[in-house]
C-alpha cells in the first residue's frame, strides 16, 4: 500500500506469521527513468524475508522490463495493479483504468510473463463501476495470459473506498476462473477473516488497513481461518516492543529525519490500537523524538534499571 506497507511495517507483521508481503506499488516508468533511486525506494536490503513487488504501468515493454528489474533484485512474485483509483494513476491509463481496457490489460500480463521466471499476479477491483463489474471476465482472460492468481478488492472503481466491500461478488470470479483467488477488503477482525472466505469461496486473503498499528491480528487471523484457538491479543508491552521495533527500523531505513515523519502516523495507529488514550496518542505523534516514550512503554527502561 503506497505511502504505508513499507519494509518497517512489513518487518512487523512478518514476525507475526504472514504469509506474504507486497511492496508498495512501484510505478514502471518511474522506475525505469531512475533506476538507481527507484532501487533504494524499493529498499530490497533493508528487506528481511521473501517480498512480492507490486508494478504499475501502461506501456507492456517498459513493464517487462520493470519486471525484468524487480526479479533481478529479488522479488519473489510480481503483482501488477488493476486497481488503484486515484485519478492521477487511473488517468495516465494505470491501476484501475486498465480495467475498461481488456485488451491492454492482456498485453501487459502476456510481456510480463514472457519475460520473468517467478509468478505473475493481478490485483483488481470488481469492475468500472456497478454497470461494468467485470472481474470474473478479466480475470478468465488474464488467467489465459498466464497468471498465476488474482486478487480482487470488493470494490469498484467508482466507489473508491466509500461503502461495503462486496465479497459476495468475488464468489464470481472464484467461479471463473481455476487459478487461485485472493478476496480482499474490510477484513478488520478475526471474524472477517472467516466470512470473506466464506462468502467468496476465495483460496487466501490480502488485509490491509486491518492491520495498521496491530500487526499481531495477522496471526489471530489465520487461526480463525484454520479453526485452531485464536491467540491472544499479546501483552501491551509486547506491543509496544512492536512498535519501537517499527520505530527503529524506520529511523534506519530513511534516515531520521524523514524516517521519523513516515512512522509518525504508525505510532498514531499504534496507540489507537494499544491505549484509547488521546493524550499518549498525542504525545507520540508530536514527539520529536519518539525513542524515549516508545522505549518506556515497551518496558525496556524498567529492563536497563533490573
Ligand atoms: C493508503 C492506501 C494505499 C494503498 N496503496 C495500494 C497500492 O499501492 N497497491 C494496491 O494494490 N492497493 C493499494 N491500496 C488498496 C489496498 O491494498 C486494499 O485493496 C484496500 O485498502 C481494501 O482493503 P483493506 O480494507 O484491507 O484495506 C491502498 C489503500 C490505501 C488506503
Amino acid at each position: 500500500m503506497a505511502g504505508v506497507t513499507d519494509a518497517p511495517f512489513r518487518a512487523a507483521v512478518r514476525q507475526y506469521g504472514v504469509a506474504l508481503v507486497y511492496s508498495e506499488m512501484v510505478a514502471s516508468a518511474e522506475l525505469l527513468r531512475d533506476r538507481r533511486s527507484a532501487a533504494l525506494r524499493l529498499k530490497l536490503d533493508h528487506e528481511d524475508g521473501p517480498i512480492a513487488i507490486q508494478l504499475a504501468g501502461r506501456d507492456p515493454a517498459a513493464l517487462a522490463e520493470a519486471a525484468r528489474i524487480a526479479e533481478a533484485e529479488g522479488a519473489i512474485l510480481i503483482d501488477i495493479n488493476m486497481g488503484c483509483p486515484a485519478k492521477k494513476v487511473v488517468g495516465g491509463l494505470c491501476g484501475s483504468a486498465l480495467m475498461r481496457e481488456p485488451d491492454l490489460a492482456r498485453a501487459l500480463v502476456r510481456a510480463v510473463v514472457e519475460t520473468v521466471k517467478i509468478p505473475v499476479t493481478v490485483k483488481m477491483r470488481l469492475g468500472w463501476d456497478d454497470a461494468d463489474r467485470n472481474a470474473p471476465e478479466l480475470a478468465r482472460q488474464l488467467e489465459q495470459e498466464g497468471v498465476q492468481a488474482v486478487s480482487v478488492h470488493g470494490r469498484t472503481r467508482a466507489q473508491f473506498y466509500e461503502g461495503d466491500a462486496d465479497w459476495r461478488f468475488i464468489a464470481q470470479v472464484k467461479d471463473a476462473v481455476s487459478i487461485p483467488v485472493f478476496a480482499n477488503g474490510d477484513v478488520r477482525a478475526t471474524h472477517d477473516a472467516v466470512r470473506i472466505l466464506k462468502e467468496s469461496g476465495a483460496d487466501g486473503i490480502l488485509v490491509g488497513r486491518g492491520a495498521f498499528g496491530k500487526p499481531w491480528i495477522i496471526r489471530q487471523m489465520q487461526a480463525a481461518v484454520d479453526g485452531t484457538p485464536i491467540p491472544a491479543d499479546p501483552p501491551t508491552e509486547e506491543k509496544w516492543r512492536t512498535a519501537l521495533q517499527q520505530y527503529r527500523a524506520s529511523l534506519a531505513h530513511y534516515g531520521p529525519d524523514l524516517g521519523r515523519r513516515v512512522v509518525r502516523k504508525h505510532l498514531g495507529w499504534y496507540a489507537d490500537a494499544i491505549a484509547s488514550d488521546k493524550a499518549l496518542r498525542d504525545a507520540l505523534v508530536r514527539a520529536g523524538d519518539a525513542e524515549p516514550l516508545l522505549a518506556r512503554l515497551a518496558g525496556e527502561a524498567f529492563a536497563e534499571a533490573a
